[in-house]
């Protein structure tokens, strides 16, 4: 019997093309489902209170006017959100610069990091500093980790200031790609006091400003002169946002600080230093480049600043400070 008939060879030539289109079509059906639409359901035993779109917090606004959240307790449930990211097994990086007297202020933001900063996440801090020594020994829960790196010591707070758009930078270049999934930027004299979770995730993240989030924005302390990089004109801005805390998915994070760091030194050769440094680079981006999610003044409070009724819970705060002891220059 001839195996090789013109039959049998019609029969697998006909078999082999039906597996090629067979497995061509799950392969593209695998391929064409980004990660990001992963079907994620929490888990289905949670119970929650019904979630309502009639009845809220109205005391705030809770959406900008384009249409990105505004977080505020009271507008999310942390449980049902934890549940989502968990299933995601995402991994969050935070970044603290602490150079020359600032380390004083390592040990509470570590230790209350460990309290209310991404709890049950993978969460891995990195510290800035030029006295690696002074970075003290916190106890990290699993699946946390510190890193310390170093930078040189300077004789501006406004030169170190500068500096945090470039080191953020290169460390999302060098370190994070492939190894974190968000980034939050934070200034190292503050606490946590409250939680600081899965609903501040986001594609862009501003804070608003604690101490000018019910003024006007005639007065902003935006940078005013043309000629600067960071200029916001009259009328112009919707918020005043924190440079002590900002954050987001990694590439966006990664282009904002790479444009502040190119605008900042841009201003720099024409010997121009903006109002408040990077924060009035971070303000300008963000009047151009819309955040994707907004965070209360809750977010980044000030120790000295009296609670206002809208503010139902602190999570960060700034600690009371005296410059003149901290600062290498007033
Ligand atoms: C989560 O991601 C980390 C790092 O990629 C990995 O080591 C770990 O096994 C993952 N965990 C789960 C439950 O997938």
């Amino acid at each position: 019997m001839n195996l090789f008939n013109g039959k049998t060879v019609t029969v697998i030539l006909l078999s082999v093309l039906l597996l090629g289109v067979l497995y061509c079509y799950m392969y593209q059906s695998y391929r064409v489902v980004p990660l990001e639409q992963e079907v994620v359901r929490p888990d289905s035993s949670l119970k929650y209170t019904q979630p309502s779109i009639v009845q809220g917090r109205t005391d705030v606004v809770t959406v900008t006017p384009w249409l990105a959240p505004v977080v505020w307790e009271g507008t999310f449930n942390p449980v049902l959100l934890d549940s989502i990211y968990k299933s995601k097994n995402i991994s969050i990086a935070a970044t603290v610069f602490a150079v020359g007297k600032y380390t004083m202020f390592l040990k509470d933001f570590l230790e209350t990091a460990e309290q209310h900063f991404f709890v049950g996440f993978r969460v891995h801090i990195y510290v800035f500093t030029d006295r690696p020594n002074e970075v003290p020994q916190v106890k990290l829960a699993a699946g946390r980790q510190l890193t310390v790196r170093s930078v040189p010591s300077s004789k501006r707070w406004q030169e170190i200031s500068a500096r945090r758009m470039e080191l953020i930078q290169t460390l999302i270049e060098e370190k994070l790609r492939n190894h974190a999934d968000y980034i939050f930027c934070l200034d190292v004299d503050s606490k946590f006091h409250g939680r600081w979770g899965t609903e501040s995730l986001g594609g862009m993240v501003a804070v608003v400003h604690p101490g000018y989030y019910r003024d006007s924005r005639s007065r902003f302390p935006y940078e005013r002169r043309p000629k600067s990089r960071a200029y916001v004109a009259h009328g112009e801005g919707d918020f005043y946002y924190c440079g002590g805390a900002f954050g987001g998915v990694l590439h966006e994070v990664h282009l904002l600080a790479k444009t502040c760091r190119s605008n900042f030194e841009a201003d720099a050769k024409e010997g121009i230093e903006a109002a408040w440094q990077e924060e009035s680079h971070l303000n300008r981006y963000m009047w151009i480049n819309k955040p994707s999610k907004v965070l209360s003044p809750e977010y980044l409070w000030q120790d000295f600043k009296s609670r206002n009724p809208e503010i139902h819970i602190i999570r960060f705060s700034g600690v009371v400070k005296n410059y003149a002891e901290i600062r290498p220059n007033a």
